[in-house]
């Protein structure tokens, strides 16, 4: 198959993309600039220069390619349309990746009974009520002869298997970490979310492209962690002292305010059934396995990385 994929350098878009690599597709990736698209050109990728705002540039890749994935930004509406507009009518796949932060509350640390499945009725805060639209347009489209699916993914970890290897949320827990040497969660830090290792996401995403039915949305999870408990084993796995409580304004002033209020501080607890019903099996189960046995190497690496 021809895929376009947009965020071809970026760590979910680079991850599937050498995977459908790998699987023997053609892959064309959109990135910002001719040093991204050397590094997506060496791993088999044929780099796109270009943006999200490129509406004409999008719609044309689009209608040339046998399926799209756009894993650049789950929050650029223009680029959704453009590549709605153009698949419209063909029944051709369009993988759409969304991120549940749309289920996320505001607790500042603290726990919810809140579990979410495909099928819950979604009330975002204001603030994700744009991109939940964007995935309502997503499935929608359906309707529009476009064999749409919307991959709402939970707490990636993991080494990114495309050019940029580092996810969201437990890269920034690792840096704060490292550059104030306290390890530092929310709150109490009880507030929970489901996770998912980069190298299962990409292979959802290979069988969403063969097998998921028009209009589907689909959490993509396997396991859950408090943030407690993630940043003890931060902690522990860089021979640092005791995770602390850090109150909620302390940390938006160090990851901003959606990073910290969604991202770090929130609930997001899903559960993926209609994933595993495509005949997904995900082969990492436990955040807190990793964070103990990948990530010491992975920070070691990184020693003098202290942005
Ligand atoms: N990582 C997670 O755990 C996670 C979970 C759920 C949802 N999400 C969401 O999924 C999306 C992708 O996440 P990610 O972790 O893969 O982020 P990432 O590593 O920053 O990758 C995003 C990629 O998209 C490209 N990009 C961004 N805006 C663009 C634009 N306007 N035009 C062209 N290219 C653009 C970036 O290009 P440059 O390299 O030039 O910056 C980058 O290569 C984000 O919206 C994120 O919020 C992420």
């Amino acid at each position: 198959m021809k895929v376009f994929v947009t965020g071809a350098s970026g760590y979910i878009g680079g991850s599937v993309a050498v995977r459908l690599v790998e699987a023997g597709h053609e892959v064309r990736g959109l990135v910002r600039g001719p040093e991204k698209g050397a590094a997506v050109r060496r791993l088999g990728i044929e780099p796109v220069l270009g943006s999200l705002d490129d509406h004409d540039l999008l719609a044309d890749e689009a209608r040339r390619a046998d399926a799209v994935v756009n894993a650049a930004s789950s929050d650029h509406r223009g680029a959704v349309e453009a590549l709605v507009e153009a698949l419209a009518g063909s029944n051709r796949p369009l993988l759409h990746t969304s991120g549940s932060s749309i289920v996320g509350d505001n607790a500042g640390g603290e726990p919810s009974d809140a579990v979410f499945d495909d099928d819950a009725p979604i009330q975002p805060t204001p603030d994700k009520a744009a991109r939940v639209a964007i995935d309502r347009f997503v499935t929608g489209s359906a309707a529009r002869g476009v064999c749409s699916t919307v991959l709402c993914n939970t707490l990636i970890y993991g080494r990114g298997l495309g050019p940029h290897q580092e996810s969201i949320q437990i890269p920034s827990l690792v840096r704060q970490a490292r550059r104030s040497g306290i390890p530092r969660h929310i709150g109490r830090g009880l507030n929970v979310w489901s996770t998912v290792h980069v190298a299962d996401v990409a292979d959802l995403y290979l069988l969403a492209l063969e097998k998921a039915p028009a209009g589907s949305f689909m959490f993509v999870e396997n396991g859950e962690a408090s943030f407690r408990d993630m940043v003890t084993a931060i902690g522990t796995a860089l021979g640092l002292g005791e995770a602390k409580p850090w109150p909620l304004q302390d940390a938006i002033a160090e990851w901003g305010y959606e990073r910290a209020t969604y991202a770090l501080g929130s609930n997001s607890r899903v559960r993926g059934r209609r994933a595993r019903a495509l005949g997904w099996m995900p082969h990492h189960a436990s955040v807190l396995d990793w964070i103990a046995e990948e990530l010491p190497a992975i920070a070691g690496a990184n020693e003098t990385d202290k942005a």
